[in-house]
């Protein structure tokens, strides 16, 4: 199976040596190639150029079946990666929505018992069938606008049988899309009702009963803890993560969305891959992620929602950090998994420029979900999942242009949908 794409407009996030990460004021730069084609053999890329450069594949031996699109005025992107959600979920949350506009705070629609614990209650009713097929529409959609890899979050289930039914949900859509998917076991998300007052015994059941069950089905890439204020502590994240540590997770949570909750220490102290969300982020934050290989992530799209202060992107950018960007896909606090919007608001909202918020929404969004050898960037050996975009004038023009769908065709491990 081979297919080229030629007279690609601009090819956008080229790497010749894929690298790690992108940090600091490097962010507002973009390797693209004008005028350029792309060859993608079988699931992979396997080369790109200017098209002056292109070998004539008409003649060449194991070329006579090449697909072709000619990509004329469009521009080509890596897919995007977006690196922590939580699609999997029973029912919508539009009331809550309402009561946020009257002013409720995220905590007091908590503590009236919505919020996370109402996607539970819902998730207990459900069935392993029915959450699979309203998580597939999402997935469906968020294909059509431009994703290529996604990490999914268990979390609503708080029970260990919910939640093993909703890490074998993810499991079964990583086994039926051609999306890249990986998984995070988020047993500490919200104490239940049941353990209302004796949350250590909570946190005794996620470490006892739910991290071993889910490794011994191999359910979860990765551990994460919502360390909040109001949620759970640093001494019970850090007990939490060093269960799933010794059953090989590796740390990935949510942390500094509600206070400086010191969950980027505590991220950082155990290596976690990345520490999402942040709007709460100082110097001594700033320091501890410095020199660490944990990626601030940064999720724009549940601030935006829940009208919340602004991570200082700029402030982690200017000393040398890397940024990922990621859309936070949940009925609560972000229903959306709109890549190219998330790139709006970062632009508009945290004063990021396009070009450093392709960069957080790809090369490092891909690290922070691991995928980076793979995903990210074109590269040759990389999987093919990029998106053709219709006719645009600019890179600028993606995040710009907010509300319009600009992606024409999606291609995913080398086929076009
Ligand atoms: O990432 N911050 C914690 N958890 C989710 C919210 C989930 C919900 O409200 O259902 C988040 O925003
Ligand atoms: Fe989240």
């Amino acid at each position: 199976m081979k297919l080229l794409i030629s007279n690609i407009k601009t090819l956008v996030q080229v790497e010749e040596t894929p690298r790690k990460w992108v940090a600091g004021t490097d962010m507002a730069n973009l390797n693209c190639i004008d005028d350029a084609y792309l060859l993608i053999e079988d699931e992979k890329i396997s080369d790109f150029g200017k098209m002056e450069d292109m070998p004539n594949y008409d003649e060449m031996d194991g070329f006579d079946h090449v697909e072709e699109i000619d990509a004329t005025g469009r521009m080509v992107f890596p897919s995007f990666c977006d690196s922590h959600t939580h699609l999997v979920y029973a029912g919508s949350r539009e009331i809550e929505y309402t009561d946020k506009i009257k002013g409720l705070s995220y905590e007091e629609i908590a503590k009236r018992g919505g919020g996370i614990l109402n996607s539970a209650k819902r998730m207990h009713d459900a069935t392993e069938d029915e959450l699979y097929e309203a998580a597939m529409e999402r997935i469906h959609e968020i294909i059509s606008m431009g994703t290529g890899a996604v990490e999914i979050k268990s979390g609503y289930g708080l029970t260990v049988e919910d939640e093993l039914k909703m890490l074998r949900v993810i499991k079964r859509i990583k086994e039926t899309t051609p999306l890249t998917i990986k998984s995070s076991f988020l047993g500490a998300h919200a104490v239940p009702a049941e353990y209302r007052g004796r949350q250590g015994e909570y946190v005794d059941l996620v470490i006892n009963e739910m991290i071993p069950q889910v490794a011994a089905e191999d359910l979860a890439d990765y551990i994460d803890v919502f360390c909040d204020e109001g949620f759970f502590t640093v001494e019970e994240t850090d007990r939490i993560l060093n269960a799933g540590m010794k059953h090989g997770m590796r740390p990935k949570i949510h942390a500094n969305e509600l206070d400086y909750s010191g969950g980027i220490q505590v991220g950082v102290k155990y290596n976690a891959l990345s520490v999402d969300h942040l709007e709460f982020v100082g110097e001594e934050e700033i320091k501890c992620l410095k020199d660490s290989e944990t990626m601030p992530t940064v999720l724009p799209g549940a601030a935006f929602f829940l009208n919340m202060v602004c991570s200082p992107v700029r402030d982690m950018m200017n000393a040398g950090l890397p940024v990922a960007l990621a859309s936070d896909f949940n009925p609560g606090s972000s229903p959306s998994g709109n890549m190219k919007f998330i790139m709006s608001l970062a632009c508009i909202n945290y004063k990021m420029l396009p070009q450093e918020a392709v960069n957080a929404t790809t090369i490092n969004s891909a690290y922070a979900m691991g995928v980076q050898e793979e995903l990210g960037s074109i590269a040759r050996g990389k999987i093919a999942n990029v998106f053709i975009t219709k006719e645009i004038p600019s890179v600028e023009f993606m995040p710009y242009a907010y509300g319009s769908n600009l992606i024409d065709a999606v291609i995913l491990r080398g086929q076009r949908l």
